[in-house]
């Protein structure tokens, strides 16, 4: 299992959403964030010039998945996120320990929904 958490631009959450959907990626949580991606913006002053370092406003998902979702989700989010410009955002994989889930008390894989990817059925 992993947690994966990605830093996305606002205005591509509705395409991260929607792959993500796609993916078969159920549990998921969003938030606002400000964040630095290492860009910098240099003023010039009257005596000599001033960095700002500035934080944008940028929207984490977070999800934790089992193993068969983990490719599945980072090109998703990938595929939704990408413009090509600096600033596109970034993916943190981290392992994750357990998991439970409060109703049932199912813990790991069974709290994890769903705990394989959906197979294609074929279309008549
Ligand atoms: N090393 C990091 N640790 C934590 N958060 C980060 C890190 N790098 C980027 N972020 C978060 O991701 C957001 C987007 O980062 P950004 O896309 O600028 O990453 P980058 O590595 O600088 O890539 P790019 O070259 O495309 O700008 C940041 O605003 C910040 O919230
Ligand atoms: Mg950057």
């Amino acid at each position: 299992m992993k947690l994966i958490t990605a830093v996305v631009r606002p205005e591509r959450v509705q395409q991260v959403k929607e792959a993500l959907f796609q993916a078969g990626i159920k549990g998921l949580t969003l938030s606002r964030v400000s964040g630095h991606g290492g860009e910098q913006e240099v003023v010039e002053r009257y005596r000599g010039t001033r960095v700002i370092v500035e934080f944008h406003d940028k929207v984490e998902f977070k999800m934790a998945v089992s193993e068969p979702f983990i490719e599945l989700a980072i090109e998703a989010i990938c595929r939704g996120a990408r413009t090509g410009e600096v600033g596109d955002g970034k993916i943190f994989v981290t392992p994750l320990e357990r998991v439970i889930r409060i109703r049932t008390g199912e813990e790991d894989n069974s709290a994890l929904t769903p705990v394989a990817p959906k197979t294609l059925t074929p279309t008549r």
